[in-house]
């Protein structure tokens, strides 16, 4: 397996594995949209067998404590591994090498929404138990499923914080 930047012939592949993934388009729809709002920080597939077994997008997130700041970070999604390979670490691996890089990058933290059970052993840790809140879920509807990780040695963001993704996260 290959882990690497996606480039602009794996477009397709992609689609294809966001298609096969989930039940509905709109992952596959939300990557097409990040790219387009050049808001695709890191793009990273696992290839195998001559095709992409998975990928997994970084985008740019705001937090805003409510005095006015104003905090970058990163959202990670989509995540995906194509049906006949998951559970064989690929999104692990691609979740892991994406940490690495994007800590590289200096942001304080990184939001996920998932499956805590998952997320969790990337340090990840549910948003809602740090009085984090997602900004189109303030009353924390999702529960546990929108979580952070702290990045570069950063404190968590003060209580209350509410964080959004990237705008093209939404109406997709
Ligand atoms: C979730 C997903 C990206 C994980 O990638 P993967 O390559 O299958 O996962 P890995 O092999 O690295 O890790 C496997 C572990 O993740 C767990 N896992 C897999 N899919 C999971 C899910 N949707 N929710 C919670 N845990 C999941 C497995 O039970 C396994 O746990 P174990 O190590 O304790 O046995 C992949 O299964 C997938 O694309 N699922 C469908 C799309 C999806 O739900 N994406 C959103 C992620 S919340």
């Amino acid at each position: 397996m290959k882990i690497r930047p996606c480039e602009p012939d794996d477009h397709a592949g992609i689609d294809a594995l966001l298609r096969s993934a989930f039940p509905e388009p709109g992952e596959a729809r939300l990557a097409v949209a990040l790219r387009a709002a050049d808001a695709d920080t890191l793009e990273l597939v696992a290839e195998l067998d001559g095709k992409i077994a998975g990928v997994a997008m970084f985008s740019p997130a705001m937090a805003k404590p409510g005095d006015g700041r104003e905090i970058p970070g990163l959202g990670l999604g989509p995540v995906a591994v194509l049906p006949g390979y998951q559970n064989r670490g690929i999104g692990a691996a691609l979740i892991e090498a994406g940490l690495d890089f994007v800590r590289t990058l200096g942001p304080s933290y990184c939001i996920v929404l998932g499956d805590p059970d998952f997320y969790g052993r990337f340090g990840f840790e549910p948003a809602p138990a740090l009085d984090l809140h997602w900004t189109d879920d303030p009353d924390d509807k999702t529960g546990n499923a929108f979580q952070v990780l702290a990045l570069n040695g950063a404190a968590h963001l003060p209580r209350g914080t509410r964080i959004e993704y990237h705008p093209a996260f939404d109406g997709v």
